[in-house]
């Protein structure tokens, strides 16, 4: 079987930057991970469950699950675990998709929606990220006949911006009942402006999956845990290709207490919206071409060419994300990071692309 994709191309890691340039101190700004690192309160409980390793965890992972419908006010059954919300979008896949249906995903968009429909054997088509109206009319488009998936990050990776609910909820509506909407909020807690997101559609419609993770503002992206939202008919469906033991012990217990820990969850979401202001004021200050981002990272145009600007940075200690392995091509993407970070990222740029300060 041939399958007609590119893998997946990570951040480069910050060991492998660390050894090329011998420099001391690295800053990764190049995968949307949490600048302060995981929740306190998460790393602890942590600690005191490694002892308890040698048990297999809770196969419905009920204690964690109860957490979050707590906090989403949602019921437990409307919740499904993951190792990441990837796998929630991977068992997506499985529970929609198929030979002879279809994906339908924004141009550029996080790629393993493309991954996931491709390695299902679907059919991947594309309306390219612009004008709302052009968007959502452009997917309703497609829909046509046929039955699949329509794939949203909201805000959307790699371009931070955002779809409001009002349209979503537009959007849904003008959706069959054979297609799944997946509302991807992975980055939904950056958000200035509907930080809620778009759970309580899951009451209105059927078909609509909103999926997030514990991997961005809870910091937790090593313990791979993420999860769904859903009917409770769509939620089983999913569970019908779910592991029984998806997520670690490790991970259930980490949940429950990022989900009580407000206050690195408040300072994670401060530090992102005031370094974010900052970028965003340096790109217009500068006239470089960039999204307006709702997210933790800015996508912008460097000017200079995209590789020898991400080694260039790199060899002055900052990892960031070449546009060209996100469907951003002559784009850079910068994970929005600590002030110390993101005074240090500036001077750079400035000296780099030779700005007035
Ligand atoms: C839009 C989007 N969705 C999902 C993910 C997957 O996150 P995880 O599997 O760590 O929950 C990412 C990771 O970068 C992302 O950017």
């Amino acid at each position: 079987m041939t399958l007609k994709n590119s893998p997946y191309v990570p951040g480069r890691r910050v060991d492998e930057v660390r050894e090329e340039t011998g420099l001391a101190v690295i800053s990764k700004l190049a995968s949307n991970e949490n600048p302060l690192g995981p929740s306190p309160l998460a790393v602890a409980v942590m600690r005191t469950a490694l002892n308890d390793v040698a048990e297999y965890p809770d196969m419905v992972a009920g204690q964690a699950r109860e957490a979050i419908a707590k906090h989403l006010s949602v019921s437990p059954e409307e919740v499904i675990l993951g190792a990441g919300s990837d796998e929630i979008l991977m068992l997506a896949s499985c529970a929609a998709l198929g030979p002879g249906r279809s994906a339908i995903v924004l141009d550029p968009t996080f790629p393993q929606y493309r991954q996931h429909s491709l390695a299902r054997g679907a059919n991947v088509l594309s309306v390219p990220v612009g004008d709302l109206d052009d968007s959502i009319d452009g997917i309703v488009n497609l829909t046509g006949e046929g039955t699949g998936v329509v794939w949203l990050a909201n805000p959307n990776n790699p371009t931070g911006t955002v779809i409001p609910n009002a349209r979503l909820r537009d959007l849904a509506g003008r959706l069959g009942p054979d297609w799944l909407l997946v509302v991807d909020e992975a980055y939904v807690d950056f958000r200035s402006d509907e930080p809620d997101g778009a759970v309580e559609l899951i009451r209105e419609y059927a078909n609509v999956l909103v999926t997030r993770t514990f991997s961005k503002i809870y910091g937790l992206a090593g313990i791979r845990v993420g999860f769904g939202i859903g009917a409770r008919d769509l939620i089983a469906r999913l569970g019908f290709f779910r592991g029984p033991f998806n997520t670690s012990q490790l991970a259930q217990k980490a949940v429950i207490a990022a989900l009580d820990d407000s206050e690195h969850y408040e300072r994670s979401r401060s530090v992102n919206s005031e370094g974010r202001a900052r970028l965003l004021d340096f790109c217009t200050k500068h006239s470089l071409r960039h999204y307006a981002s709702e997210a933790s990272f800015i996508l912008l145009e460097p000017p200079m060419e995209e590789m020898e600007c991400v080694s260039s940075l790199e060899r002055r200690g900052y990892i960031v994300r070449p546009g060209r392995h996100l469907g951003a091509p002559g784009m850079i993407r910068i994970t929005i990071g600590t002030p110390e970070q993101m005074d240090g990222l500036i001077e750079t740029l400035e000296t780099l692309w030779n700005l007035p300060s």
